[in-house]
């Protein structure tokens, strides 16, 4: 089957579709910088799903690095970009170095993709284009809102770029795929997520509490206009999540359009509170979590949860892990990388 490159494929989400990739009989070959993830996690992608990928070590801002790769590796048919920053509160700090990273590698990518007859790009957008949704569940046609950080706006920009050059003519394909929040780990407990430094995330934060690496969860508002006052997110497992791309990936080579873009919300469709999302852990788990309400935390959306028919109906992809079971693995993973039993 074809060979696809995964650029970020050692971080949280590129791991895990980098094992669907190589279940689905892809060849993958991954560029990282290990610049948020480290090179055990190829030990952990080995161990479930018996092949160790292609890896490069090297940044996709670096065009002669991705040039380098493309003559090393001829025959790349597609490709995932997951290789991005995330970090919502330094992308304040650090403008430049998210508009740098998000965006000059995006470019680095369009610009050699015909070269080397690349078929077509996944794009890891996010819902956060959305902004404060006007009505939930929000689905694809929902307009844009102006972003309210860089990192937000690198996704928008990010979706813009790509949708202009194959207006434009270029020669190749794209699906953005707009998560929701990607939680979990895979259930072997061999590769989830490792956050480096305190984690700014809930599910790390609180799998990091549970396991008594952080003394208190702070839950950040309870005054919100939601049932329990704190805010709504849909909860998306990172498994599901990893199945779309592949899913994506597919209906991209196979499709006779050569100048298409599509896009989708990943999303269960179903919005959980903090509160709730606590609730489901302990249930799971058995394991009770410290946590104190403090005060919100600026920037935060009140509400928002996936309307993903066109997911379900198009790509024929649904999520289906329940969240209790994507909490089990989240604290399996947890307990192993904290070296509990
Ligand atoms: C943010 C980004 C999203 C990005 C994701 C991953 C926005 C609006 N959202 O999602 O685009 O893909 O990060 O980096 O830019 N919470 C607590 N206590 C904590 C941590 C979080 O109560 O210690 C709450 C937050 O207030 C929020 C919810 O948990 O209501 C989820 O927060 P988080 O996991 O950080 O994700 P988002 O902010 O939704």
């Amino acid at each position: 089957m074809a060979k696809i490159l995964v650029t970020g494929g050692t971080g949280y989400i590129g791991s895990h579709t980098v094992v669907e990739l190589q279940n689905a009989g892809f060849e993958v070959v991954i560029i990282d910088n290990l610049s948020n993830s480290n090179i055990g996690v190829l030990d952990g992608i080995e161990k479930i799903s018996g092949i160790r990928p292609t890896f490069v070590e090297g940044d996709v801002t670096d065009l002669d690095t991705l040039r380098n790769l493309f003559e090393q590796h001829p025959g790349i048919k597609g490709i995932i970009n997951f290789a991005a920053s995330k970090a919502v509160n330094e992308s304040v700090e650090k403008p430049l170095k998210y508009y740098r990273n998000n965006l000059v590698s995006l470019l680095n990518l369009l610009d050699l993709m015909p070269q080397y007859g690349v078929e077509g790009i996944v794009f890891s957008s996010s819902c956060t284009v959305y902004g404060e949704p006007d009505v939930n569940p929000i689905d694809e046609s929902a307009p844009i809102k102006t972003a309210t950080s860089p990192y937000g706006n690198t996704k928008q920009i990010a979706e813009e770029i790509i949708t202009d050059t194959i207006k434009a003519g270029a020669p190749f394909k794209s699906i953005l795929l707009r998560y929701f929040n990607p939680v979990g780990a895979h259930p072997s407990a061999e590769i989830g997520e490792l956050p480096l430094g305190v984690p700014q995330n809930l599910i790390p934060y609180l799998t990091q509490t549970a396991a008594g690496v952080r003394e208190v969860l702070t839950v950040f508002g309870n005054d919100y206009n939601t049932p329990d006052g704190s805010c709504i997110r849909d909860f998306i497992d990172v498994v599901d999540l990893a199945k779309a791309h592949v899913i994506a990936m597919k209906r991209m080579l196979d499709s006779k359009d050569s100048d298409s873009v599509e896009v989708f919300n990943l999303g269960t469709g179903n919005g959980l509170s903090v509160l709730q999302l606590i609730e489901s852990f302990e249930r799971a788990t058995g394991v009770k979590v410290n946590y104190k309400i403090g005060p919100r935390r600026e920037g935060d959306i009140e509400k928002i949860w996936a309307e993903p028919a066109k997911a379900n109906n198009i790509l024929g992809w649904k999520a289906n892990v329940d969240i209790d079971d994507t909490m089990r693995n989240a604290w399996r993973w947890q307990k192993k990388i904290s070296g509990l039993s």
